[in-house]
């Protein structure tokens, strides 16, 4: 039988989650962050069906399928994030033929790791791999970040999507939002890094940063700039409503803090630029939560830990810690064992059988 190729070939692609280490809540308010990938990755699997626009999508992930056609957006959520790549392409004149999509993922999902970001990467590589398009890794955030916004209704900003696109599991990336201009930076000399699950889902996290994201908006709309970004500093906020002036005093100060972090710091002062972040993001910015502070204050008060906040949105999900290189897990066992919350567990470095909690 002479089956065409195009009909039988299938095309792979991954991409990894990331976890960010300074610049919280700084991207939409054109700031400067400093994400690193984390080793887990998803993959997705490309292979034309010979239909002209349907679509299913596989995962083991939520067990069952989801299908779709172009113009007819699916109702489970992770088939949205493909649903969004594919539309996103659509607008911008490339047909993608109907296709089977099969995706399996090792990021943490629903605690702060950019699961998401993951898939729409991922799925976008290999349609480009797939369609032959000519798209860089920085169109490919693009367009990432679009599924996101327009279609999976998260006003995120780009920090996810580039970290994806752009970073490794060895280097942090620094970046611009405004200018997308970017560097990847070692690792402080000697450290190393640690993310534990709070155990606690971040179920406020998308109406309250929506909240935040207009607040900020309108900081920057009184203050008469653009955006915080273009603050001086602190001393220009005094004009500023009470909550107002700790939300832009919170973006103002952080950065300063992922400035100061890429001018290379030692592991020490990364690790209180860290700590610094936190209490900023817990006192001014108001998005911790009490166990995220508990989980974050055992791990700054471990003797192997340099720093430690939580990452991503808040409200649940993740912490970080810069660690004395090789001490990751011990600290984790240490850290875990005096976390009152049987939920908690070790992400990065990926858990091995024996130390999962
Ligand atoms: C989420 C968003 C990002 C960023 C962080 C907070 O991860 O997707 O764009 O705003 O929250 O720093």
């Amino acid at each position: 039988m002479n089956i065409p190729e195009n009909l039988c070939s299938t095309v792979q692609a991954s991409a990894p989650g990331r976890v960010n280490l300074l610049g919280e809540h700084t991207d939409y308010n054109d700031g400067f962050v400093l994400p690193i990938a984390i080793p887990q990755r998803t993959t997705v699997a490309l292979t034309r069906n010979g239909t002209a626009s349907e679509f299913a999508v596989r995962t083991g992930a939520f067990e069952g399928e989801a299908r779709f056609s172009f113009g007819t957006p699916p109702t489970e959520q992770f088939a949205t994030y493909v649903y969004g790549c594919i539309a996103g392409l659509g607008a911008r004149g490339v047909h993608v033929p109907g296709l089977d999509i099969g995706v399996d993922s090792q990021v943490p999902m629903g605690v702060g790791l950019s699961s998401s970001a993951a898939l729409e990467v991922a799925t976008l590589r290999a349609l480009r791999d797939l369609l032959a398009l000519n798209l860089d890794d920085v169109a490919i955030a693009l367009l990432a970040q679009r599924a996101e916004t327009e279609y999976a209704g998260v006003h995120c900003g780009i920090m996810d999507q580039m970290a994806s696109s752009l970073a490794d599991s060895g280097s942090m990336l620094f970046l611009d939002t405004r200018t997308l201009d970017r560097r990847l930076l070692p690792l402080p000399p000697g450290s190393g890094l640690l993310v534990l699950d709070s155990g606690i889902s971040r179920s406020l996290a998308n109406t309250a940063y929506n909240r935040r994201r207009a607040e900020c908006q309108e900081a920057a709309r009184l203050l008469g700039v653009e955006s915080l970004r273009d603050v001086g500093g602190i001393a220009a906020l005094d004009a500023l409503p009470e909550t107002l002036r700790r939300r832009a005093r919170h973006v103002t100060t952080e950065n300063a803090r992922v400035l100061r972090a890429r001018e290379g710091v030692d592991a020490a002062e990364f690790g209180r630029l860290m700590n610094a972040s936190h209490a900023s993001l817990r006192d001014d910015f108001e998005v911790s939560i009490e166990p995220l502070d508990r989980l974050v204050a055992l791990l700054q008060s471990d003797p192997g830990v340099y720093g430690a906040r939580l990452t991503g949105a808040g409200f649940g999900g993740a912490c970080v810690a810069l660690c004395q290189a090789g001490h990751e897990r011990a600290v984790a066992r240490r850290v875990l064992s005096c976390y009152a919350n049987h939920r908690g567990r070790l992400l990065v470095p990926p858990p091995e059988p024996h130390i999962i909690r």
